[in-house]
């Protein structure tokens, strides 16, 4: 069975109180978080306060971003190490948002991803096709080519360390939400080429829903036999909202 994974994205949203505040909220909230990984992805300026309010819980702390090297002249730019000292435990990458808007290539994804695996922390790698290459048939060819050459540095030994995370771009923050029945073709079409790469460990390897998941779509979402979780962003924002998420049963 492959444990279920619920990441927050919070993408450029709440300050450290800000976080701090939703973390004393949400914890007595969450029921049980022991069976499922729980995440939370704030701004990396609340990574450290996040991080004491989440000690010793049962919720995790990711980063949304890493740069692969381990340090350098890379100006603005933070080095995995930088997020294991402040308890990082998962970094996100290679979301829509950076890959449209900050130029993000599969190729850079798949170094950071191996980056973080060296470092002993676990990617959540985004991938996903937009309205225009659904609309031309060409979902299936599209994320196939990106886990390909978003996985392609990641050994073969660290592939369950991995959470592929499956978005297509035209549900992300617009209310419109993948049917459970697409969201599933999609999984069941990433996870065989999972299989073409990493053999029996694909039948282990967790694969997230992302898109306008929300406390009344996510029962039918986790019902499928393909989705493992979810990242959400929107609906994570607030502590009811997103326990409610953590708490799914699907039916
Ligand atoms: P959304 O965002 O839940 O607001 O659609 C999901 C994501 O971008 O990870």
């Amino acid at each position: 069975m492959r444990r279920p994974a619920i990441a927050a994205n919070w993408k450029m949203h709440k300050s450290a109180a800000e976080a701090a505040a939703f973390a004393r909220d949400f914890l007595p909230r969450v029921k049980d978080a022991g069976e499922k990984d729980v995440i939370l992805a704030p701004p990396f300026t609340a990574l450290a306060r996040l991080g004491e309010e989440l000690a010793g819980s049962r919720v995790a702390l990711a980063a949304q971003n890493v740069h692969a090297a381990e340090k350098g002249a890379f100006t603005g730019e933070v080095a995995v190490g930088m997020l294991a000292e402040l308890g990082c435990r998962w970094v996100i990458l290679g979301h829509s948002e950076r890959r449209t808007l900050f130029g993000e290539t599969s190729a850079q994804v798949s170094e950071k991803a191996a980056a973080v695996l060296a470092a002993g922390l676990r990617p959540i790698v985004c991938l996903g096709e937009s309205l225009e290459e659904r609309e031309a048939n060409r979902t299936l060819d599209v994320i196939a080519r990106q886990v390909a050459e978003s996985l392609a540095d990641v050994p073969d030994a660290s592939a369950t360390e991995v959470v592929l995370a499956y978005e297509p771009i035209w549900a992300i923050g617009t209310g419109r939400t993948a049917t459970p029945a697409i969201a599933q073709e999609a999984h069941a079409a990433l996870r065989e080429r999972l299989a073409e790469r990493f053999g029996a460990a694909a039948a282990e390897i967790r694969i997230q829903y992302g898109g306008s998941v929300k406390p009344d779509n996510v029962d039918d979402l986790m019902a499928q036999p393909d989705i493992d979780g979810a990242l959400v962003g929107g609906a994570s924002l607030e502590p009811e909202s997103f326990a409610r998420i953590v708490d799914f049963e699907p039916r």
